[in-house]
């Protein structure tokens, strides 16, 4: 890619009706802004769109628990989700809401035109109503007993046989949310006949390089079942109003939330280009562009929507680019010192909670803690007593150790400016050649999303550096050849540079201080410069410790 591409990123829209916890952001929001940052190292144009998923049924039960509107709920999670992202250095273009009118306009339009492509269809279906509540139940929301295995089920599947339920043949169906017998009523609903482009997904998907081979099989397995036309309005108020006439008798119906999220990604990006004062049509300079790859990040449970049933509304819309890439992560598990691995949950206290961990730890450990776990091919676990050691040993050991031994050496003995590198030897040559490789190397893995290797290659940097300065043994060659002294150093400090620079994207508030002690303008800051050495004679900042042990 040359120095003017354009990149587009997202990550999932969170539901903003809950905090944030780790599993979130080391499975979409982390891989994604180290992605982003990256890119904007190399130079790449990056737009990294995000904001809240406002819509959805549990907005509204949060709202009726709490004696509040759905609107209050999700202004209180919006800000409360941003805030978390902000302490921790997730940095988007833009965090938009999908409660916005503009994101209405957007949505409605995109119906419009798919329904105008003839991908629509208006059925005339029976759904069960709670009268309590006044309002008709998503499947989720019906208890029963299985009528395949009778055992107690959910209107969506039974968890006891993996059936699939239609809730309306569910044996005693009550309420989940007032527990009444809900009563069987008539209503219309738009369905998106996904089922007719079976074929052209199944076309692309196959053709898609360099997808984790878990999400592509993934989606290839769901065609391979077959899709079936999809509900894609909802009897409920809070929503995107459907934009068009219904004649049936239900009232207030909306589009059902997974139909209006994504394009919140299309509707931020006009949002933000429009903040930046150009057109709000120019999205389509991003999203309509062949030349802009589109890469989305996000959980595993959201693969089906983005690998699938997104790209298929797209197709139907017939006017935008379909997605690079999906990068999908697993779940991230937890585990207790000494006891199973378990799921992330609120109720069992098994969540990590991002404000939480902010009031009394620093962003980077998590960031460069979550990274090393990262859930790439499995699920994997989040382990406190696992944080604290990679803490200490390798932030504070090995990283933080090396580089203030080289600051507080060069600032004692050569007045902390570079030092002239005097001789030439050959294990500086070495260094020196090592280094001029790496951008390309940690690159390479970031390109191909493998965050896990390109962090470890950062980390590798940091050994070789201790090794090297033991190795040199300054504190000796300083007194017997100053000179040697000289290269051993100014090795060190561009090891250092390095480690800033390619550390950026996994911990980039360390890099911030290193580059301010080494004095980086922004042209030095880019990639491409960690493969060179500071000038000698160049003055140096204070010294500061960069990371804390943790108890
Ligand atoms: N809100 C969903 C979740 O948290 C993700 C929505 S992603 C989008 O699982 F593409 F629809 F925006
Ligand atoms: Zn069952």
């Amino acid at each position: 890619m040359g120095s003017h591409d354009k990149v587009l990123i997202t990550a999932a829209l969170p539901y903003a009706n809950g905090n944030l916890h780790v599993g979130h952001i080391g499975g979409s929001y982390l891989p994604a802004d180290t992605y982003a940052r990256y890119c904007r190292s190399v130079g790449r144009e990056v737009l990294f769109i995000c904001g809240s998923d406002d819509h959805g049924v549990p907005a509204t039960l949060s709202a009726r628990a709490e004696g509040c509107t759905p609107r209050d709920v999700v202004h209180r999670y919006h800000d409360a989700q941003e805030r978390d992202f902000k302490g921790l250095g997730i940095r988007f273009d833009v965090y938009g809401r999908t409660s916005s009118p503009h994101h209405a306009a957007m949505s409605q339009e995109f119906f419009l035109s798919v329904n105008r492509n003839g991908f629509l269809e208006k059925r005339s279906t029976q759904q069960l109503f709670d009268a309590e509540a006044g309002i008709f139940l998503p499947d989720r929301y019906v208890r029963g007993t299985c009528p395949f295995c009778g055992q107690q089920a959910l209107g969506d599947q039974c968890e006891n046989c993996g059936k699939d339920q239609d809730a309306l043949e569910l044996i005693d169906p009550r309420s989940a949310i007032t527990g009444s017998v809900p009563e069987v009523r008539q209503t219309t609903h738009w369905y998106f006949r996904q089922d007719r482009l079976e074929d052209r997904l199944k076309e692309w998907l196959s053709a898609r390089d360099g997808w984790r081979p878990s999400v592509q099989n993934f989606a290839l397995g769901m065609l391979k079942q077959g899709l079936k036309p999809r509900a894609i309005t909802r009897d409920l108020s809070w929503g995107v109003p459907v934009p068009l006439s219904d004649d049936s008798d239900a009232g207030g119906k909306v589009l059902y939330v997974w139909f209006d999220a994504p394009i919140g990604y299309v509707t931020f990006t006009a949002d933000l280009l429009e903040q930046r004062g150009l057109p709000r049509e120019s999205y389509a300079d991003w999203w309509k562009n062949p030349d802009v790859p589109i890469y989305h990040f996000l959980g595993e449970d959201n693969i089906v929507f983005h690998a699938l049933m997104w790209p298929a509304m797209l197709m139907a819309e017939g006017t935008y680019q379909l997605p690079t890439n999906v990068v999908a992560n697993c779940f991230v598990n937890f585990q207790f010192p000494g006891k199973d691995e378990e799921k992330m949950s609120k109720s069992r206290g098994t969540a990590v909670w991002i404000h939480e961990y902010l009031r009394d730890a620093d962003p980077d450990p998590l960031r460069y803690y979550l990274t090393f776990i990262a859930p790439e091919a499995q699920r994997t676990a989040f382990k406190p007593d696992d944080l604290m050691r990679r803490n200490n040993d390798e932030l504070v050991g090995t990283m933080g150790n090396f580089v203030h031994r080289t600051l507080t050496f060069v600032a004692r003995y050569f007045g902390n400016a570079v030092p002239e590198p005097a001789v030439v030897t050959a294990e500086a040559e070495e260094m020196a050649a090592h280094l001029e490789r790496l951008p390309g190397v940690v690159g390479e893995e970031l390109d191909a999303f493998r965050f896990k290797n390109a962090v470890g290659a950062v980390m590798d940097l940091a050994r070789m550096g201790n090794r090297f300065f033991d190795y040199e043994a300054p504190w000796r060659q300083r007194k017997e050849d100053l000179g040697r002294c000289g290269t051993t150093l100014h090795t060190c400090l561009h090891i250092v540079k390095a480690l800033a620079i390619l550390g950026e994207p996994f911990m980039p508030f360390t890099s911030e201080k290193i580059m301010e002690i080494l004095g980086l303008h922004p042209g030095e800051r880019r990639w491409a410069s960690a493969a060179v050495p500071l000038q000698p004679r160049r003055s140096l900042g204070i010294a500061e410790p960069l990371f804390r042990k943790m108890e």
